[in-house]
């Protein structure tokens, strides 16, 4: 069972994210590589509203579905997968949970973003808390866990030290497109030369907070970039001072049509 040392916790609360080379094993991540595949190909997946593209427009239903999109996510993974919550992987994030937020933290969420082979999207810079209710304060991480290696060509993960701290910054659909899904912070400024890039070998994992500033380069390599996540939180809890999340208002995407009609 994984540990988190002193050092490595107060770096995380330094700089809002923590990297480790090893969550799980090569013969698990072997394992979760198969079942990954299997739920993005599936259509059962698509057709309950759980894979969605977060850069396109993504409104044809016809098309396969993951070799079309240029960002495709699921959402939930593990509900099509159960064995997912079985795996060593998830043990030990769940303890790196309650180390890093308290006794309370629970897993909260799964999904999966997969870059395709040269043409893969960047996830461009954002706050995950951007997403979230605007009357909330949230007590999250996201454990992000690449099933080959990550590095700068593939699309690894990036962060700005510190910005865990920070309030949440404007954002707007990616492009300014509100037919898009996927989110971007509306003023990068230098970000990607303060960037802190976490290369990590396959079954490593980097761990940020719900208001740490990331990013994701495209995948300019031959081989396709996988990426499964896992959410943890305390409970949120009510925000004294409002806010409002004007981009979550100005979104109308297909995706949200196509699951206004299945409710
Ligand atoms: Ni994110």
């Amino acid at each position: 069972m994984l540990t988190l040392t002193d050092e490595q916790i107060k770096a995380f609360h330094r700089d809002g994210f923590l990297a480790l080379d090893a969550i799980t094993d090569a013969e698990e991540v072997a394992a979760l590589r198969e079942t990954y595949d299997r739920i993005f190909a599936s259509r059962a997946v698509r057709e309950a509203g759980d894979q969605l593209d977060l850069v396109s427009h993504d409104e044809d239903d016809e098309a396969a579905a993951n070799i079309a999109q240029p960002l495709p996510q699921v959402l939930n993974p593990s509900k099509y997968a159960p064995e997912l919550a079985q795996t060593r992987m998830r043990a030990n994030a769940e303890r790196i949970a309650r180390q890093l937020l308290g006794e309370e933290a629970v897993f909260r969420f799964d999904h999966a973003i997969r870059k395709p082979p040269h043409h893969g999207a960047a996830t461009p810079w954002h706050q995950d808390e951007a997403y979230n209710a605007p009357d909330m304060d949230y007590h999250e991480i996201s454990i992000w866990v690449p099933l080959q290696e990550a590095t700068r060509a593939n699309g690894c993960m990036q962060f700005i030290p510190g910005s865990h701290r920070w309030e949440v910054a404007a954002h707007q659909p990616i492009g300014g497109d509100p037919k898009v899904v996927g989110l971007e912070v509306t003023d990068a400024r230098d970000y990607d030369a303060r960037a802190v890039v976490c290369e990590l070998p396959a079954g490593g994992a980097t761990i940020h907070h719900c208001r740490t500033m990331h990013y994701t380069g495209p995948n300019r390599t031959d081989q396709p970039r996988r990426a499964y996540i896992m959410g943890f939180g305390a409970p949120p809890t009510p925000r004294a001072a409002p806010r409002d999340f004007e981009w979550l208002r100005r979104q109308q995407t297909a995706w949200q049509e196509r699951q206004a009609k299945r409710t």
